[in-house]
């Protein structure tokens, strides 16, 4: 167990994942290891900008669906989120593990179980009546797209085979932005978050 301290709280995290491995560990010679590798070719290649842009302007109208949040809970008995290193276990259950914990950790922020509760539900996206997107549209960690995709990403490899990788509009450090612009003026890739 590692101790992680804030200013007034002291807890312990497990150093093992579901696998008996670190957390997020992404280079390991395991199976789920080389699965969550060709998670990341994948998204790499096809997070472009336009994909992200078309994403936004459909999803964005928020005209889909209206359903309760528990439903939608209970959906994500259905998901595995292949992106991740840690757990091949059905979302539901990532969801009720992390509100549990945090509400164990803040018994009194119950905006924060909640919150724990929600933040994956956006992985619906994957279910065919939310569109069926694959997993590559859905998980995974998130960057910048419309500049120069930063060597930080994980697999940072796989973006040479991105077509936006060897667009001369793209492919500068700040690309279609300018210097300083802000997050909230930036695209990132499509997922679950939005
Ligand atoms: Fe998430
Ligand atoms: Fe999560």
């Amino acid at each position: 167990m590692s101790k992680i301290s804030s200013d007034d709280e002291v807890f312990l995290a497990p150093e093992m994942n579901a696998f008996g491995r670190q957390f997020r560990d992404y280079v390991a010679d395991s199976e789920r290891q080389k699965s969550v590798e060709e998670f990341y070719k994948t998204q790499h290649i096809s997070q472009t900008l336009d994909f992200v842009k078309k994403m936004r302007n459909d999803y964005g109208r928020l005209d889909k669906m209206v359903m309760n949040n528990w439903k939608c809970c209970e959906l994500l008995n259905e998901v595995v989120d292949e992106s991740d290193p840690d757990l091949d276990e059905p979302q539901i259950q990532h969801l009720l593990q992390s509100a549990e914990a945090i509400r164990k950790d803040y018994p009194n922020e119950d905006w924060l179980h909640l919150t724990a509760l929600i933040h994956d539900l956006g992985k619906v996206l994957t279910l065919p009546q939310f569109g069926g997107f694959p997993q590559w549209a859905v998980v995974g960690d998130t960057f910048l797209v419309g500049c120069a995709f930063d060597e930080s990403n994980v697999h940072h490899k796989y973006f040479m085979e991105n077509p936006d990788f060897h667009n001369p509009n793209y492919k500068t450090k700040v690309g279609i932005y300018s210097e300083g612009c802000g997050l909230e003026n930036v695209f990132m890739s499509w997922g679950h978050d939005d």
